[in-house]
């Protein structure tokens, strides 16, 4: 819950501050120097860019913004500025190295834990009230930490990360309904009390949604396989115009990391390790266009965001919408799959204490969903604190993404939060769940 007093608030911030730099610190300590500066893949920056990024901008917000202290380093600022330089051109720019780098994010750090002693959380300003910088720079030093994780499943070599794998499906899981109904009227989507909610997931507004019906589960990776091997990358009919363009242009055959050996078997690469795929786990690492041809072959649609995020939060009960599927607590490890516990998804229909009201479950953790809209303001938006963090980004060259992933941490995660990525992106942890129209008959 969410602490009452400001020096509980304090000491929470504390806590979150480190323990985003103790995930950042792993990341970044299981590669030698040579791997940290460079570049995996071109869709990422080198490690050593993202932890400087991460210091840089917690300098700009809370140093100089919220603390009024002089700069550490303003003459680093456009080389960490993630608008002036694309990621495939980070590597050549004259970065600090990897010890100059540990050496300044501590350094701001310490500053920081100064400015947070004396901070104001109940001035009127918007941007302290609440502690709110400091949980926007909480929550963006976690999404770099996702980052640098799909980092790492790029990073080609030998595993470096380790982690217990996820408990076994409950006894339950076998027998869920395939889907679950979803009755049609309003509800609220989007929040205006949540204090670390970012400008994106607000205000909170009513929206109709006829019913629908949605998986119980994401989709496993034994279902796509079949999608695979009946010919479905080979079938124009199941795909969009851009998703067979994309799809023919970049030689698509299955999912990122999986590969066929010479019996059929399907293998995939996780985090350096090659396993057989396991069917009962969601599928991930796929793109909008492949999840969109998925779902056509079975006959069914992505879900919209104002579906999934009515299926995730909507009480029939109280005709409220809870914070997260399971009610308003924070999530432990009985509720979901979140915060790189584990180095992969849980098996499907796992974390039945994380279910909805409705019974849909593994909505949060496990894998970001794709749904079928695009990225834009709910009425009534206004950015803040500045354009470049979502406004930027709306229209229609981007699809929202909901629930986070194995890769998410906590803090940056909730019901109403938002990614969004380009419709060709698979680097990340995202997979997907069908949706279907009722007809009225169905719908009751
Ligand atoms: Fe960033």
């Amino acid at each position: 819950m969410w602490p009452t007093d400001t020096e509980r608030l304090r000491d929470r911030v504390a806590t979150e501050l480190t323990r985003s730099r103790a995930r950042s610190a792993a990341l970044t300590d299981a590669v030698d120097g040579t791997d940290l500066v460079r570049q995996h893949s071109p869709l990422m920056s080198p490690l050593v860019w993202d932890l400087a990024h991460v210091g840089n901008q917690e300098e700009l917000w809370l140093v100089r913004d919220v603390g009024g202290r002089p700069p550490v380093r303003q003459d680093i600022d456009e080389l960490y500025d993630a608008f002036r330089h694309a990621r495939g051109d980070r590597p050549a720019l004259p970065l600090l190295t990897p010890e100059e780098t540990r050496g300044y994010v501590a350094t701001v750090r310490d500053k920081v834990f100064d400015v947070l002693a004396g901070a104001p959380f109940d001035s009127g300003r918007r941007l302290t009230d609440d502690a709110f910088a400091f949980g926007m720079i909480v929550q963006h030093e976690q999404q770099h930490d996702e980052t640098m994780l799909a980092t790492h499943q790029l990073r080609s070599g030998e595993p470096v990360l380790h982690a217990p794998a996820p408990p076994p499906a409950p006894a339950d899981a076998a027998t869920l309904p395939p889907e679950v109904v979803v009755p049609a009227g309003p509800f609220t989507m989007g929040t205006s009390t949540e204090p670390w909610a970012l400008d994106n997931e607000r205000p909170a507004h009513q929206v109709h949604v006829d019913a629908f019906a949605i998986d119980t589960v994401p989709v496993s990776n034994g279902a796509y396989r079949e999608f695979v091997d009946s010919g479905g990358y080979a079938t124009r009919r199941w795909w969009s115009d851009a998703g067979w363009r994309h799809r023919t242009d970049a030689g698509l055959v299955a999912p990122l990391n999986w590969h066929r050996d010479a019996d059929g078997t399907w293998w995939r690469t996780r985090f350096g390790v090659v396993e057989p795929v396991p069917a009962d786990e969601p599928v991930y690492h796929v793109s909008h266009h492949e999840a969109t041809a998925y779902a056509r072959w079975a006959g069914r649609r992505l879900p919209t965001e104002a579906e999934w995020e009515k299926a995730a939060r909507f009480d029939p009960a109280t005709g409220r919408s809870r914070r997260y599927p399971w009610g308003d607590d924070d999530p432990t490890v009985e509720h979901a799959n979140l915060g790189q516990r584990h180095l992969r998804p849980a098996p499907v229909g796992s974390y039945p204490a994380g279910a909805s009201p409705l019974g849909v479950r593994q909505l949060i953790g496990d894998v970001w969903e794709w749904t079928s809209s695009d990225f834009g303001g709910y009425p009534g938006f206004a950015a803040f604190p500045y354009r470049e963090y979502s406004e930027v980004f709306f229209g229609a060259e981007y699809a929202v993404l909901r629930g986070g992933s194995f890769g998410t941490d906590a803090a940056a995660c909730r019901g109403t939060f938002r990614n969004w990525d380009y419709p060709i992106r698979r680097q990340i942890f995202a997979g997907f769940r069908c949706a279907r129209g009722l007809r009225d008959e169905e719908a009751g």
